[in-house]
């Protein structure tokens, strides 16, 4: 079974099993079936993933569906989603309904499932910042549980799917709590400066999901047409005497105060740096206006794109002594 159109990568890998989950039910059958002893790889919308190689575990895509509204105040609506709707659909669908907080993320592949998994952020807004529960099936022991926002344990990318629960559970729905009366947060980089060259003087929630995906479409590659999983690598995180000493050396370098003791700096300006920016060789490379993403121009395989990943972080760690960690998920 051809995977190439279920990653964004664009990666022409097979699957030897392969099938789709549109209902709940339908998972506590999973173990009855002869495909289980292969294992079982969760696939949402493949944007974080780079297959190096075919799939030998069984690919169970997730296709659960559904927005509804449980639960209501004067402030706020509780929506439960269907891990298998698009995410850029859903914050179309707030954006469109009024409901505040999650149009700073707009435009970002993938499903709703998978955005608890490495918590999803752009421009200033995490998707921790709006979940209030998460919903999954426990593959080993067959039953479906829920865990709260605290439980979820979310961090920089980070979520305890991608690291206790890793393998072992699907995420079914995730509950939204979201702003009846927003909470506009353009104080990330240039939103502010969009919205400014848009003329727009009041703000809306619209407003601001427009200014987003002019950003990104301007900045970052249309998987439609470059194939390509986002940010390759996290922005790491560096010992702020670190980042002082190094600010001396190059006094152009951006870091972000995380505490009194760690910074953070973006991967991409260190990608930049060390001479990747739009870097091509055959059909892979670095792309021309985010050196943080990694690029399939056409039929590039998965093990090049990877090679080249080590490439960027040996000369980062030569040229920085900053280690970087891959963000997407190489398989
Ligand atoms: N920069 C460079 N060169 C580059 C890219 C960036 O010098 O090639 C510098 C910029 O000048 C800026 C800073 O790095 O000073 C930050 O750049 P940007 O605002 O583009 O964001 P980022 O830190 O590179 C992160 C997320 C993106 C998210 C943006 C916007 C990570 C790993 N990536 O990128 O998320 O869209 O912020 O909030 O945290 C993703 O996860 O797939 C993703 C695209």
């Amino acid at each position: 079974f051809g995977l190439y159109p279920f990653n964004t990568f664009g990666m022409d890998v097979e699957a030897a099993y392969f099938s789709s989950v549109r209902k709940e039910e339908e998972l506590l059958e999973l173990k009855n079936q002869d495909a289980y002893k292969q294992g079982i790889f969760v696939l949402g919308g493949g944007s974080n993933i780079l297959f190096t190689k075919d799939v030998s575990a069984w690919v169970v895509r997730n296709e659960i569906k559904g927005i509804e509204k449980i639960k209501e105040d004067n402030a706020h609506v509780w929506l439960k989603v269907g891990a298998g709707e698009v995410w850029h659909l859903f914050v179309l669908y707030c954006v469109d309904n009024n409901y505040a907080g999650v149009e700073n993320l707009s435009l970002i592949p993938g499903t709703v499932g998978a955005a608890p998994m490495q918590n999803i952020g752009a421009y200033g807004v995490e998707v921790k910042d709006v979940i209030e529960s998460v919903r999954f099936f426990n593959i080993e022991s067959g039953t479906f549980e829920e865990y709260n926002n605290e439980a979820c344990q979310f961090g920089y990318r980070d979520s305890v799917f991608k690291r206790l629960l890793k393998g072992k559970v699907i995420i079914t729905s995730v509950v939204f709590k979201l702003n009846k009366v927003p909470v506009y947060n353009t104080s990330y980089g240039n939103i502010q400066q969009e919205l400014d060259a848009k003329g727009i003087t009041e703000l809306s929630i619209k407003a601001i999901s427009d200014a987003v995906i002019s950003i990104r479409s301007s900045k970052l590659p249309d998987p439609k047409v470059i194939g390509n999983a986002g940010s390759f690598f996290k922005n790491p995180e560096i010992p702020s005497s670190q980042y002082q000493q190094l600010k001396m050396k190059y006094p152009d370098m951006p870091g972000y105060k995380i505490n009194e003791t760690i910074t953070k700096v973006p991967a991409g300006w260190l990608i930049e740096q060390c001479g990747w920016k739009g870097f091509r060789e055959n059909d892979y490379g670095v792309h021309q206006h985010q050196a943080l993403v990694l690029v399939n121009y056409s039929k590039a395989r998965g093990a090049q794109i990877a090679a080249l990943s080590e490439r960027i972080m040996a000369s980062v760690h030569d040229k920085f002594n900053i280690d970087l960690e891959r963000e997407v998920q190489i398989v």
